[in-house]
C-alpha cells in the first residue's frame, strides 16, 4: 500500500530528503513550506526526474496544511539556523515557536500520524512536539544519532581506507559536543577499532566527529549539512515504513526509565528499535563507567535546555 509522508520544511533538508525517498515508488510525499512557490517547484522538478529514475513516487508542493492531511509520517525539519549575534535562547524561543505551531497543525490534519523531528536544538525539539502533539513518545523522536554516527563511521573507514560496511559504530547522547561515541565497542569487520588505530589518532577522530556539524558549517559558510542528516531521515523512514525493527540510535523519550540508561523523562539519543509502530524499544547496551558518565553529562545539556524552556515568559514547556 502507498504511504503518505509530509516533510514540514522544504529547505535544504527537506528538499534531499524527498529526493532519496523519491528512489521508492510506493510513496507519495508531500514537501510544505512557507514560502511561496519553493516547495511547489521542487516537487514539479523531483516529478519531472520520475521518468528519468523510473519511480513511482509521487512528489507535491505546498503552502497549505489541507494537503497534508492522513500523512503516515510527517518528518519536521523547519527552523531557522543560528545567525550572527542571536543567543542560543534566542534561536531555542525562534525553532521552539515554529515547531509548535507546525506540531498543532500537523497534529489536526494527521492525528495518527508518527513525528520525526530534525529541528535543531534536537531533543529539546522534540519535547516541544510530544507536549504539542498529545502523541504517545513512541510516535515522537528525532534524528541524530545515526548522522553522528556516520559521521564517525566515515572517518573511521578514510582513516584505514576500509568499506563503510565494515564498520560497526554507535554514538549516543545528545546532538551536541557532548555525544557519547562508544569506543569500547566499535569495531571494522569484528577488529575492535582500538587495535587498528592508535589511542591518539582515535581521540582526534572521536574529536571530528563531535564538531562534524560545525566543520561543515564552516565549509559552506551558508547554512549546514543536509545530505547526511536527510540519508538519516531516510534510514529512520525505511525501518518504519517497511517494520524492519532496525535498532537505530534516535532521540527518544526515556520515560520513567527507557534501557538500562539511568535517564528519566528526557529526550536522548539512545538505540532505538524502529518498527510499524515507531520506537518500538529503547535497547539497552551495557556502557562503561566512562560512556556512562558522558551520558549523563550529555542528558544534562539536554536538561539545561528543557528548564529553558519552561523558563521562558510565557513558559514554552510546562
Ligand atoms: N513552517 C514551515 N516551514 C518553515 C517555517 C514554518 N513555520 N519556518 C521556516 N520554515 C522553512 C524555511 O522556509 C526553510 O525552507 O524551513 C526550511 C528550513 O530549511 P533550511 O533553512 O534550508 O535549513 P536546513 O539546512 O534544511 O535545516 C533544517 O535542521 O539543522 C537543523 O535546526 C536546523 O533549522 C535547521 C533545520
Amino acid at each position: 500500500m502507498r504511504k503518505k509522508i509530509t516533510i514540514v520544511g522544504a529547505g535544504q533538508t527537506g528538499a534531499t530528503l524527498a529526493h532519496w525517498l523519491a528512489q521508492r515508488s510506493d510513496v507519495d510525499i508531500v514537501l510544505f513550506d512557507i514560502v511561496e512557490g519553493m516547495p511547489q517547484g521542487k516537487a514539479l522538478d523531483l516529478m519531472e526526474a520520475m521518468p528519468i529514475i523510473g519511480s513511482d513516487a509521487k512528489i507535491t508542493g505546498t503552502n497549505g496544511w489541507d494537503e497534508t492531511a492522513d500523512s503516515d509520517i510527517v518528518v519536521i525539519t523547519s527552523g531557522l539556523p543560528r545567525k550572527p549575534g542571536m543567543s542560543r535562547d534566542d534561536l531555542l524561543k525562534i525553532n521552539a515557536g515554529i515547531v509548535r505551531d507546525v506540531t498543532r497543525n500537523v497534529v489536526a490534519k494527521s492525528p495518527n500520524s508518527i513525528l520525526m523531528l530534525l529541528t535543531n536544538p534536537l531533543d529539546a525539539m522534540c519535547h516541544i512536539a510530544l507536549q504539542e502533539s498529545g502523541f504517545p513518545p513512541e510516535r515522537v523522536f528525532g534524528q541524530a544519532g545515526i548522522l553522528d554516527t556516520a559521521r564517525f563511521s566515515a572517518f573511521i573507514a578514510m582513516e584505514l581506507n576500509a568499506s563503510v560496511s565494515d564498520v560497526n559504530a554507535y554514538v549516543l547522547g545528545g546532538h551536541g559536543d557532548d555525544m557519547v561515541p562508544l569506543v569500547g565497542s566499535t569495531n571494522v569487520g569484528g577488529i575492535p577499532v582500538s587495535k587498528l588505530i592508535p589511542a591518539e589518532r582515535l581521540e582526534a577522530i572521536v574529536d571530528r566527529a563531535r564538531k562534524g556539524g560545525g566543520e561543515i558549517v564552516a565549509l559552506l559558510k551558508t547554512g549546514s549539512a543536509f545530505y547526511a542528516p536527510s540519508a538519516a531521515l531516510a534510514q529512520m523512514i525505511d525501518s518504519v515504513l517497511n517494520d524492519r525493527k532496525r535498532i537505530l540510535p534516535c532521540a527518544v523519550f526515556t520515560g520513567q526509565n527507557a534501557g538500562n540508561y539511568g535517564v528519566s523523562g528526557l529526550y536522548l539519543g539512545l538505540p532505538a528499535r524502529l518498527g510499524a509502530a515507531g520506537v518500538e524499544e529503547v535497547v539497552s547496551i551495557d556502557l562503561t563507567a566512562n560512556e556512562q558518565a558522558a551520558l549523563q553529562k550529555s542528558a544534562a545539556s539536554v536538561k539545561e535546555l528543557v528548564e529553558a524552556l519552561k523558563s521562558f515568559d510565557p513558559p514554552m514547556l510546562s
